[in-house]
C-alpha cells in the first residue's frame, strides 16, 4: 500500500499544525513578561485562517513560534506531525525550508538582487541548481502576474508588486504552509484588494493553508476563519463571517454605551 505522509497510521488526515497549551514568556532585563498565556489551535491542510487580535495581544508572537523562528516556554507545537522542540537547529531549518513560506508587512526583498533571484532564493537555500532554480522562480512569478519583472531590482516596482514578488518567494519551494504577518500592512486599499484576490486564488486553487494576521476586518473577511487573540489567549475560533459579525457587534456595543441587540436598524 502506498503511503501518504498526510495521514495518520488509522487514515485520518493528520493536522498541519497542532499548538497545545502554548506558552511564551520573554525575559527582558531579569524581567519575565508572560505573552501567551496557554494557546491551543490546530490547523487542517488546505484551510485559510485569519489571527486577530489588539496591538501587543501576541499576534506575531504566535506567528514567530508556528513559523519555528522561536521556540514556545511552555506546551507543545507540532508541524506536520513533527514535535518542534524536540529537532535540532539543523532539522529545524530543514522543516522550516521544506513547510513554510513566509510573506512580511515590509516585503523583505534584496535590494541589488534581481525580482527573479529573489524569488529563486529559497530553492537556492535548498541544494536546487541556480538554472533550474532560476526556471521556476519565472513560472512563479508568471503565476502571480510578473512574469515580465524578473530582471527588475525591487525598487523599481510598485509596493503591491513588491508584496506579489514575496507572496512568489514564498512559494517557489511548494511549502505546504505560507505565513503572512500584515502583508496588507503597508497597502494602499486597491493594492490589498488585489494581494487578498491572489492569496484567495491561491488557496482555493492550489488549496494552499495561508494563516494571515491583520488589523483589518475587509482583510480577514477573505479567510474562511478567524482566530481572535486577546491577551494570549484564543478569544475566538470559528467561522470568520460570525467571528467578524461579532467583532461587529462589540464595537456597536462600546461605541453607544449599549448591548447591540438593543440598537434599533
Ligand atoms: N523580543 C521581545 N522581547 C520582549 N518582549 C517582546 C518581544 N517581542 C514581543 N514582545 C512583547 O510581547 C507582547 C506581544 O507582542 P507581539 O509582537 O506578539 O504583538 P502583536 O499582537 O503582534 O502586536 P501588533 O499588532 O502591534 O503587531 C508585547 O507586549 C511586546 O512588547
Ligand atoms: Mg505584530
Amino acid at each position: 500500500m502506498l503511503t501518504d505522509s498526510t495521514r495518520t497510521q488509522d487514515g485520518n488526515q493528520r493536522a498541519l499544525i497542532d499548538v497545545i497549551d502554548v506558552k511564551k514568556s520573554y525575559v527582558t532585563n531579569l524581567v519575565t513578561t508572560p505573552v501567551l498565556h496557554g494557546v491551543n489551535f490546530s490547523m487542517q491542510r488546505g484551510e485559510f485562517v485569519a489571527i486577530m487580535g489588539q496591538s501587543g495581544s501576541g499576534k506575531s508572537t504566535l506567528m514567530n513560534i508556528l513559523g519555528c523562528l522561536d521556540t514556545p516556554s511552555g506546551g507543545d507545537y507540532l508541524l506536520d506531525g513533527k514535535q518542534v522542540s524536540a529537532l535540532s537547529r539543523a532539522q529545524l531549518a530543514v522543516l522550516r525550508n521544506k513547510t513554510i513560506g513566509f510573506v512580511f508587512q515590509s516585503f523583505n526583498l534584496l535590494k541589488r538582487m534581481t525580482i527573479q533571484d529573489n524569488v529563486a532564493l529559497p530553492l537556492i537555500y535548498a541544494g536546487v541548481s541556480r538554472a533550474e532554480a532560476r526556471r521556476r522562480a519565472s513560472q512563479q512569478l508568471e503565476n502571480v502576474g510578473l512574469g515580465e519583472y524578473g530582471q527588475r531590482q525591487p525598487n523599481q516596482l510598485s509596493g503591491g508588486q513588491q508584496q506579489r514578488v514575496a507572496i512568489a518567494r514564498a512559494l517557489v519551494a511548494d511549502p505546504p504552509l505560507v505565513l503572512a504577518d500584515e502583508p496588507t500592512g503597508n497597502l494602499d486599499t486597491k493594492t490589498s484588494v488585489e494581494i487578498m484576490s491572489l492569496l484567495t486564488r491561491l488557496n482555493r486553487e492550489a488549496k494552499q493553508s495561508i494563516i494571515l494576521v491583520t488589523h483589518e476586518p475587509d482583510i480577514a473577511a477573505y479567510a474562511s476563519r478567524l482566530v481572535r487573540l486577546k491577551d494570549g489567549l484564543v478569544l475566538y475560533d470559528g467561522p470568520a463571517a460570525t467571528g467578524l459579525q461579532q467583532m461587529r457587534s462589540e464595537q456597536s456595543e462600546q461605541e453607544l454605551g449599549m448591548p447591540a441587540n438593543e440598537v434599533s436598524e
